[in-house]
């Protein structure tokens, strides 16, 4: 029986207070949320305080990327090492913004997810499609050859240590949702796929959907047989928005 999950990412935004009001405002409704594994992705310089905030709880902190290196010249970088020594138990690889607007490639991803498990963290690696993708019909060549890079680099047993999330790059931030039928496809395709490394992992893995989640469309979503959950960007930022979207994950029947 997979648990939900939903995570937040906060991206690039707020800022010291706005961080502390915000986890404030949903952190005593947690218990009410006893069946849904929650996690919170704040900008790098805010994951201690954050780590800080929910201490104690079953909250868990996450980062938004992290280094393919351990250590070393690498200016400005952090690595999944050091984010382990400040209570981070989670990292985001290869949002489609760090591979888009950053350049990192899928071989890059599958180096820094390998890192994340070098580290002992555990890594909510995003796959999905631009819209040209999808009018071509290209939307599962795609996800294939992102998955592949990493089973390429990381063999087939980082399907048992990883999180997945399946966000379509036209979805993120537009407010366009994919429908529960187009996000169940890819979903099922995922699970298929790795399946045939690893079927026993594939049936345990959690695939979170990600794109313009709200709590107006979550509960549809998260109804649908191979949806576990959502990584929530713009959403996360507003505390009533994002306890129900919490809700709606704890509510759903399938779960
Ligand atoms: P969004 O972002 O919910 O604002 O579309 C999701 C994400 O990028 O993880």
């Amino acid at each position: 029986m997979r648990r939900p999950m939903v995570a937040a990412n906060w991206k690039m935004n707020g800022s010291r207070k706005s961080a502390i009001e915000l986890i404030s405002k949903w952190l005593p409704h947690i218990g009410e949320l006893d069946t849904v594994d929650l996690v919170v992705c704040p900008p790098a310089i805010y994951l201690p305080l954050v780590a800080d905030l929910v201490r104690s709880t079953r909250v868990g902190v996450g980062a938004q990327t992290t280094s393919e290196f351990d250590s070393g010249a690498y200016t400005g970088e952090i690595s999944s090492p050091m984010l382990s020594d400040m209570g981070v138990r989670y990292v985001i690889v290869g949002h489609s913004e760090r591979r888009s607007l950053f350049g990192e490639t899928s071989d890059q991803v599958a180096l820094k997810l390998e890192a994340v498990l070098r580290a002992g963290l555990i890594p909510i690696l995003c796959v999905g499609e631009t819209r040209a993708e999808r009018e071509h019909g290209a939307t599962w060549p795609i996800i294939q050859a992102q998955l592949s890079a990493v089973l390429r680099v990381c063999g087939n047993g980082f399907i048992a240590r990883a999180i997945i999330a399946y966000e379509p790059v036209w979805a993120i931030g537009t407010g366009l949702t994919a429908t529960p039928e187009q996000a169940q496809e890819v979903h099922a395709d995922i699970r298929k796929f790795l399946s045939g490394f690893d079927a026993m992992a594939a049936q345990e893995l959690k695939i979170l959907y990600g794109g313009s989640v709200k709590s107006s469309n979550a509960s549809a979503l998260f109804a649908c047989a191979d949806i576990d959950g959502g990584l929530v960007g713009g959403a996360s930022l507003d505390s009533v928005e994002f306890l129900g979207i919490c809700k709606a994950a704890r509510n759903t029947d399938r779960f």
